[in-house]
């Protein structure tokens, strides 16, 4: 069972996705953070980031794993934790430059393919979950929100990782975000035609996140999900109830 969440930066998804993977005890996948890692590891590795070969080649060669912690997921690069450095104002301002790149998209995309079909279940969420990862997935959600309450979020996050920034400069990183992300080329963000669409401003976490059971519930995925365990331990559970998922690109 596959459940995409997509929507814009500081919509929610991050946080409901790891809940609602939580609620129905499967892992759940942060792509943004594949798209971080490989930022974290260009910028550090000086690489031209208009140099799609390079960037790609970059992408397929980085040796980055993702494996899920109490908060978010954690992600080490070349072995180092770079779990905060990834959401640093400094690799922010130049994630549009990875997820412009073709190459690093379609391989990440397969990357995140092969993690499906290893897990089996789980929650994934980004920009193209329900479009071009995976189209066929059981259950689409996109969520939004007013671009002042997602600036909000976004505010109080980076503050809590103790980064220095004001209301105004999150609002403008974010709308610059809004901008590349539904503007480029390759894979923009668009909320998947039968994806369920959930406004956020006006709602916590815990409201999100019932909503999201309450439609999974009704979609019956819950019986599925129950009938497949009793069925007995089919992989997917296994990693389900598991360490989650690993992923190196080494
Ligand atoms: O969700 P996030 O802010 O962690 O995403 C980081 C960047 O990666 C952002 O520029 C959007 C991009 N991204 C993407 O293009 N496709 C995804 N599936 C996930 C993230």
């Amino acid at each position: 069972m596959t459940i995409t969440i997509d929507g814009p930066a500081g919509s929610g998804k991050s946080t409901a996705a790891r809940k609602v993977a939580a609620r129905l005890g499967i892992p759940y996948l942060d792509t943004g953070a594949m798209y971080r890692v490989v930022t974290l590891a260009a910028l550090e590795r000086g690489v031209d980031l208009g140099d799609e070969a390079a960037l790609t080649e970059l992408a397929r060669t980085a040796d980055f794993a993702l494996d899920p912690g109490p908060t978010h997921i954690r992600v080490t690069l070349d072995g180092r934790d770079v779990t905060e450095e990834i959401r640093s104002m400094r690799v922010n301002d130049h994630t549009r430059f990875i997820a412009a790149s073709p190459g690093v998209r379609k391989l990440l995309i397969e990357k995140q393919r092969e993690i499906g079909a290893r897990l089996g279940s789980m929650v994934t969420e980004g920009r193209d979950q329900g479009t071009a990862a995976f189209p066929d997935a059981e259950l689409k959600f996109f969520l939004d929100a007013a671009i002042e309450k997602r600036a909000e979020r976004r505010l109080h996050e980076l503050r809590a990782d103790g980064e220095e920034v004001t209301a105004q400069q999150v609002l403008e990183n974010l709308a610059e975000r809004d901008r590349t992300d539904a503007g480029r080329a390759v894979a923009p963000l668009r909320r998947p035609p039968d994806a369920i669409e959930i406004d956020t401003t006006h709602l916590s976490i815990g409201e999100v996140v019932d909503t999201i059971i309450g439609h999974i519930e009704r979609a019956g995925l819950l019986e599925r999900r129950a009938d497949a365990r009793s069925a007995g331990a089919s992989s997917a559970q296994a990693a389900a109830g598991g360490a989650g998922h690993r992923d190196s690109k080494s």
